[in-house]
């Protein structure tokens, strides 16, 4: 594939619409998200149907602008790239679909991507990151949705090395936040919340801490936050108290990835760096706390810039990118996959 190829990349698996054009070299000629957040607000978390609805209406104009923005039209294109799983099957089948028939409309191949590959990729985006991230490399993936620790070996090859027993890390963020009266999603809210609270004040469990492997648990930690907050009548806990609680909450959550990261790590000793994506990643005390784990073993964490931890379109042309040019393409038959685990990819 030429370096000047370029991929249109569609995103559509959860609840941000997200469209980008990336040229082979890894130049972003245009990117844009619109999230859904003010449409599944008053729900306290995305409602899939509310989702489909806005991504059906919202993708193929934002398809256009990207295009637009990018001086190109769709016949310049070396391919088409859309998210194919796992994630919510009405949002997937919106972008699967609109990207299949672009590709049928202008003949170009089609690529069906995993949502988790594209995450995982990121970092090997060029420029990303000084000097490149090598192949094998550790992955955090510390989402709303996902919570996993991934070697990534090379494209297409990756080895799920532990994820969550119950909630994902995000999802934790969320119930917490909510019992603490934050508003959806938590996760920025309870950081702010708990950058004025003590974290030694209250006892919280650090679930699975020391434990062989690398999974992750987070209910337990959710339910001694509910204990505490129960312990007052509704809406009566006092604001120190929220603060401190929410302190608690994300050190014992901090507590809790360095040590898995840490047994993640002795399971892939030839990692040459640390990488997390997800929304979490946007958290300064996770990322604190990942940073001197990667420090202990003299790599590097590498954190993709916030939008492009979080979904977007961008990573889904990447990996486009990095299948076409491996003659990856998919038939126009492949049916989106609400789980889609990424052992079963092929390279
Ligand atoms: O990756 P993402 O945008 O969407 C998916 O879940 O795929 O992640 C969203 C999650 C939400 O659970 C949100 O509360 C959490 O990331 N989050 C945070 C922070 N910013 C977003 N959690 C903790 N601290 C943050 N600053
Ligand atoms: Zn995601």
């Amino acid at each position: 594939m030429d370096a000047s190829a370029t991929v249109l990349g569609l995103e559509s698996s959860c609840d941000e619409t997200a469209a980008a054009v990336l040229r082979a070299d890894g130049t972003i000629l245009a990117e844009a998200v619109l999230s859904q957040l003010e449409e599944h607000a008053a729900f306290g978390g995305v409602v899939p149907e509310i989702a489909a609805r806005a991504h059906l209406e919202h993708l193929p104009g934002l398809a256009a602008r990207v295009m637009a923005e990018a001086g190109l039209g769709f016949g310049d294109l070396a391919g088409i790239a859309a998210t194919s799983g796992p994630g919510l099957i009405g949002g997937l089948i919106v972008g699967a679909s609109l990207g299949k028939g672009l590709a049928i409309a202008h003949g170009l191949p089609f690529v069906a991507v995993n949502h988790l590959e594209a995450h995982a990729l990121t970092a090997t985006l060029p420029g990303l990151v000084e000097g490149g991230v090598r192949f094998p490399y550790l992955l955090l993936l510390l989402s709303g949705g996902h919570c996993q620790c991934v070697a990534v070996e090379g494209v297409g090859q990756y080895r799920r090395l532990g994820t969550t027993l119950d909630d994902a890390v995000g999802e934790a963020f969320d119930k917490s936040a909510k019992l603490l009266g934050l508003p959806w999603p938590g996760g920025p809210a309870l950081e702010r919340l708990a950058a004025g609270g003590d974290p030694g004040r209250f006892t919280l469990p650090r679930p699975l801490l020391g434990r062989a492997g690398c999974d992750f648990s987070f209910s337990g930690l959710k339910t001694a936050v509910a204990h505490a907050v129960a312990k007052h009548p509704p809406g009566a806990l006092p604001a120190q108290d929220r603060a401190d609680l929410a302190a608690g909450f994300q050190a014992a959550v901090a507590a809790v990835l360095a040590d898995r990261a840490r047994h993640a790590l002795d399971m892939l000793p030839g990692a040459t760096a640390l990488v997390v994506a997800g929304g979490v990643a946007a958290n300064a005390a996770i990322r604190a706390s990942l940073g001197r784990v990667a420090g202990e073993r003299g790599l590097a964490l590498v954190a993709p810039p916030i939008r492009l931890c979080t979904d977007n379109a961008v990573m889904v042309a990447w990996a486009g990118i990095e299948r076409l040019r491996r003659g990856l393409a998919d038939p126009l038959g492949h049916a989106p996959r609400p789980r889609w685990p990424l052992d079963q990819l092929t390279a």
